[in-house]
């Protein structure tokens, strides 16, 4: 295959690894800096170097104030488009700038300065916009959190990030259901050893709630009167070094990692790829579908396209039943995009509703370019029924919250390069993405290993997580000396394309969504009935993997397992959230086991998923896979 063509791309990021100080300093002219870095790369701080030394800037100022100064005051900034509320609302730059600094000088009002952490507990509403550039204008350090986790996630991320700050909502809105939010923001401070000074509370038309005197504040109220009042923040001067947020990612066990993100690296990053990776243009606009709860929502619905300029789309709905499978087009017809962002899995479940793409067919798309895909591996039949309905290409790209911006990809702005089915193409510049043995030596193409990325890793990636250096080097530097570890296996073929075909750790990917099988053990675990348990990813048909929890009971309980396994499935979505889909429990007599008593959680996998197996050698009983078969008949 000739890979070359008319792409860039090759020169860009040979120089990227050859000149990477020249090459990001470069990038870096795109920002306003209010001092530049003293050094483009400080290979001496941090775990592993520290981007952009020296420099000061202001992450708010770039995605909003200048933008206002330059020209685009009028231009429609944020287009909020949401079925389930059954409204569209936009905001130009200069309104949201408006509605940004109120909420920045409110949050200042309670004793939030630079560096203080404030945790989003938020619904796809516009203010949780507002508040994560309001916290990036005062140097405060947000972190979001996704609202199908329950109350117990809640509180471990407030435990580990302390907000003086909590700004929730009084709902979010599920197809057919009413999430009511207050309950468990107040059940998770009830839980944290750390308390907030307050909250802001979002009251919803939807449905409102209580408020806890003295802790909880009505979120109009305040910005009614500061806006009377014409309070307005001035953006605060943060080093490029400083963390912009915190977001919390599943590790190996219930604790959840906090993914510490930088101001500087960030904003060269992420503007760099607007239009190099997206091919879109300031004042162009843009839908990413994610939900502001994961990085994908950070980097694209929030921070990339406002840094560049650009009119994004932040819609609350889903891809099907709201009201049918045609709400992706309907959005972007009704908008203009030019360039959608989703998950694979989301256009698995409109393929099954709308096979045909009659409801593609009902819409304008003319503006549309490109559709980009990351958050699971692609699989390639939805590439390609994708690509043949809606006619334009269609981008795999591979992503993690660590890194915050794209690993591979192909690069529309430098000239795409040819697709490969299953493939997310291509390094980014500055990734050095290398395949290695379990010796960390590279292996030949088409050789399955461990994907790892040579450090440096480029501006934008986490420099460490949040007050756990030891943890971060432990977790992703340590295996692979000279690598940052991605917990990802695959492959390079010989034109340097990467596959990218799944984890080596015990994560997996549910709809999009990425969890820990450990993490869930650990819930299973806690029911007083059960005496042993293994949770691992079965195959499904639209949301690529679910999660599926095998049981062995203790001796002498006499309950009916079908109760058990209820009681375990509510569990979970008590303990972990909604988000989790775990739906199936099944009660086995005892689990298949290698002989030094390791869970044979791979053959089990291979049975559920109903694809050949083979009789490891080292296993204990034989007859304990059959047992597994029989378990599994008729639940999956
Ligand atoms: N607040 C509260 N609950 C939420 C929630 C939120 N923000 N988001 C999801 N949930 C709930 C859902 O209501 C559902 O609950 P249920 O078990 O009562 O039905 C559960 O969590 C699972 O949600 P989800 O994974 O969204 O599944 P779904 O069946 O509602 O929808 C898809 C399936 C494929 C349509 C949906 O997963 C989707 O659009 N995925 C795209 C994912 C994505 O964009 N990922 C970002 C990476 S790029
Ligand atoms: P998250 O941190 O939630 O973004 O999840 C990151 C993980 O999702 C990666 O480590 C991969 O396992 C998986 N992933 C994301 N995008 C892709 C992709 N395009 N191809 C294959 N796996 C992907």
């Amino acid at each position: 295959m000739n890979i070359q063509g008319n792409s860039s791309y090759h020169e860009v990021h040979a120089r990227s690894l050859t000149d990477p100080e020249g090459f990001w300093a470069e990038a870096a002219k795109e920002i306003d800096w209010i001092e530049p870095p003293k050094s483009i790369f400080d290979p001496s701080q941090g775990t592993y170097g520290r981007w952009f030394t020296g420099g000061v800037v202001n992450t708010c100022y770039n995605a909003l104030d200048r933008h206002v100064e330059g020209g685009r005051a009028d231009q429609v900034a944020l287009i909020h488009d949401s079925p389930l509320a059954d409204s569209v609302t936009k905001f130009t730059y200069a309104e949201l700038l408006n509605e940004v600094q109120a909420l920045a000088a409110i949050m200042q009002d309670f004793g939030v300065a630079k560096g203080d952490r404030v945790i989003l507990y938020m619904p796809m509403v516009p203010e949780a916009v507002v508040a994560m550039l309001a916290c990036a204008r005062i140097g405060a350090v947000h972190s979001v959190v996704f609202g199908g986790f329950a109350a117990k996630e809640l509180a471990t991320r407030i435990d580990d990030a302390q907000p003086k700050l909590i700004l929730s909502a009084s709902c979010g809105i599920e197809p057919g259901r009413i999430v009511q939010y207050k309950p468990l923001l107040d059940e998770a401070i009830s839980l944290a050893g750390s308390k907030p000074k307050a909250c802001i509370v979002l009251q919803r038309p939807q449905l409102t709630c209580d408020l806890a005197p003295g802790r909880d504040y009505d979120w109009a109220s305040l910005r009614r009167k500061a806006m009377n009042d014409g309070k307005k923040a001035a953006c605060a001067p943060v080093a490029a070094t400083d963390p912009l947020y915190i977001l919390y990612t599943s590790g190996t066990t219930g604790i959840p990692k906090g993914v510490v993100r930088d101001n500087g690296g960030h904003l060269v990053a992420v503007k760099w790829s607007m239009f190099n990776l997206y091919g879109v243009k300031p004042g162009e606009v843009w839908w990413c579908g994610s939900d502001i709860g994961w990085v994908v929502g950070h980097s694209y619905i929030v921070y990339g396209p406002l840094l560049h300029g650009a009119t994004t789309i932040m819609y609350e709905g889903k891809p099907v039943g709201t009201p049918d499978a045609g709400a992706f087009w309907r959005v972007i017809a009704e908008h203009k995009a030019v360039a959608f962002f989703t998950a694979p899995t989301a256009f698995r479940a409109i393929r099954k509703d709308d096979p045909e793409g009659k409801f593609i067919r009902q819409y304008d798309l003319s503006n549309f370019r490109t559709l980009f895909l990351a958050g699971e591996r692609a699989d390639p039949p939805t590439v390609a029924w994708a690509e043949q309905q809606l006619k334009v290409p269609v981008i795999d790209h591979w992503w993690q919250t660590e890194t915050g911006w794209c690993i591979a990809g192909n690069p529309v702005g430098l000239g795409m390069l040819p697709v490969k089915h299953g493939s997310p193409t291509v390094p980014m510049p500055g990734y050095q993405v290398d395949v290695v043995d379990e010796a960390a030596k590279p292996v030949g193409p088409n050789t399955m290993g461990s994907i790892v990325i040579k450090l440096p890793m480029p501006p934008g990636c986490l420099p460490t997580l949040w007050n756990q250096d030891a943890r971060f080097k432990e977790a992703y530097l340590s295996e692979f000396p000279g690598y940052y570890k991605t917990s990802d296996a695959g492959y390079k073929d010989e034109d340097g394309y990467v596959f990218v075909m799944g984890r080596t750790d015990d994560i997996i990917n549910v709809a999009g969504h990425r969890l820990s099988t450990g993490g869930m053990e650990e819930i299973l675990a806690s029911h007083p009935d059960v005496a042993e348990c293994a949770v691992l990813g079965v195959k499904d048909a639209i949301k690529g993997e679910v999660p599926c929890g095998f049981l062995v009971l203790k001796a002498g309980v006499k309950r009916a397992p079908a109760e058990i396994e209820k009681e375990i499935v509510a569990l979970v979505r008590d303990k972990l959230g909604p988000v989790a889909a775990f739906k199936l429990a099944i009660t086995v007599g005892r689990l298949p086991k290698t002989r030094s008593g390791k869970i044979l959680r791979g053959t089990i996998k291979k049975i559920a998923d109903g694809e050949s197996w083979t009789m490891p050698a080292t296993i204990e009983d034989p007859k304990t896979l059959d047992e597994i078969g029989e378990a599994l008949k008729g639940r999956v």
